[in-house]
């Protein structure tokens, strides 16, 4: 059985469907998404080498012709020099009587990439997202938000261009690593901090089945966040009503321990996001706008989940520059996102720096 969940734009809506084994509906959908015959998928080696042995035949049997076009693994693959490679093998591949759609197949790197190479081909031919980490499915498949990265910084060139439909299987999800898996965790937790106690509690009832990744679970709560994230991208489509700053939520700590620890992998971004969450609200806790008890609840969520509350180790005096750099970068305009209870944040720009100095020793401090 698969959930259905509509991205409610009012231009452009499109249908993410999520369940468990559920490929042999993917032809099903995209005839109803209207795309052509022919499917280029954007992938990486792994998945490739992976998963591809699985999604191709599904393809093939219902009469789509399929290529493959290859990006490296890595953050590499959203540069300059990579989405040039995509659009020249594009060009070789199109020609008399074929109409081109792009599969992007894997996770946020690979979206993001596969997103600005479809917007800007032939001035933009339709893709497709077919999400193979959970962090992907529950976050950067759905709302168009496109990029590579200049060596300026990351996400400067890029596009609001939407899918026509995101196809998040399950079984994909259930080969990852635990670690991989646990991480986009914090994502789910952020959408119950942000818009859903209900999510939030029912994330504390099933943590175990979580862990084990049972299917109906882990269905429940990637489809009930997605409906989250499609409902805030509806409200908010191209970032100009300040109303997605929300999804930050977690993200402006988060970012400093990602970059004070130079993006080595040593936290991956969901971890990074967990403890920036949990920052963030002491934050909130600090200011008086929230209470400790819902910074007991979310350590104590976190930790369940065997993410960590505490970068260790991590200067906080990098954090505190990473993120003084991150509001130049944003031209003066950072935005916090503070929690006042589960399921409700505000977003101010003002917060004394002495706060989330405290937040963030807290943070590394490992008390
Ligand atoms: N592609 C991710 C987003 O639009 O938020």
């Amino acid at each position: 059985m698969s959930h259905l969940i509509q991205v409610p734009l009012q231009k452009n809506k499109y249908p993410v469907v999520v369940g468990h084994k559920i490929l042999s509906e993917l032809p099903r959908r995209l005839k109803q998404a209207k795309l052509g015959c022919d499917a280029v998928i954007i992938t990486n080696p792994s998945i490739r080498r992976k998963c591809a042995g699985k999604l191709t035949p599904v393809l093939k049997r219902a009469g789509y012709s399929v290529n493959f076009l290859i990006v490296p693994d890595s953050e590499q693959s959203k540069s300059l020099n990579q989405l040039g490679r995509l659009l020249n093998r594009l060009a070789q591949l199109d020609g008399i009587g074929r109409s081109l759609f792009l599969i992007a197949f894997g996770g946020g790197v690979v979206g993001d990439v596969t997103g600005l190479a479809a917007s800007l081909y032939l001035r933009g031919i339709p893709y497709v997202q077919v999400p193979t980490t959970l962090l992907g499915q529950v976050d950067s498949a759905i709302g168009g938000k496109t990029a590579v990265d200049l060596p300026h910084g990351k996400n400067l060139v890029g596009s609001f261009y939407q899918p026509k439909l995101v196809f998040s299987d399950l079984i994909w999800i259930r080969q990852l690593p635990k670690r991989q898996r646990v991480s986009g965790m914090a994502e789910i937790i952020k959408y119950g901090v942000i818009r859903d106690p209900r999510l939030f509690g029912y994330l504390e009832k099933h943590r175990s089945r979580l862990l084990k990744a049972d299917p109906k679970t882990l269905s429940y709560v990637i489809a009930r966040s997605s409906r989250i994230k499609g409902e805030v991208v509806a409200a908010d489509e191209r970032e100009t009503k300040g109303i997605r700053t929300i999804l930050n939520f977690g993200h402006t700590i988060g970012h400093g321990i990602e970059a004070a620890t130079h993006y080595s992998g040593r936290y991956t971004h969901g971890e990074s996001v967990a403890m920036g969450m949990v920052a963030a609200t002491n934050i909130a806790v600090q200011l008086g706008i929230c209470s400790s008890s819902v910074e007991k609840r979310l350590v104590g969520l976190t930790q369940k989940f065997g993410l960590p509350v505490r970068a260790r180790g991590v200067s906080a005096q990098k954090v505190l520059r990473a993120i003084r750099h991150d509001k130049k970068a944003k031209r003066g305009r950072l935005r916090w996102v503070l929690p006042t209870r589960i399921g409700h944040v505000v977003v101010t720009p003002d917060v004394p720096e002495t706060v989330v100095k405290q937040a963030i020793q807290a943070c590394v401090a490992g008390k």
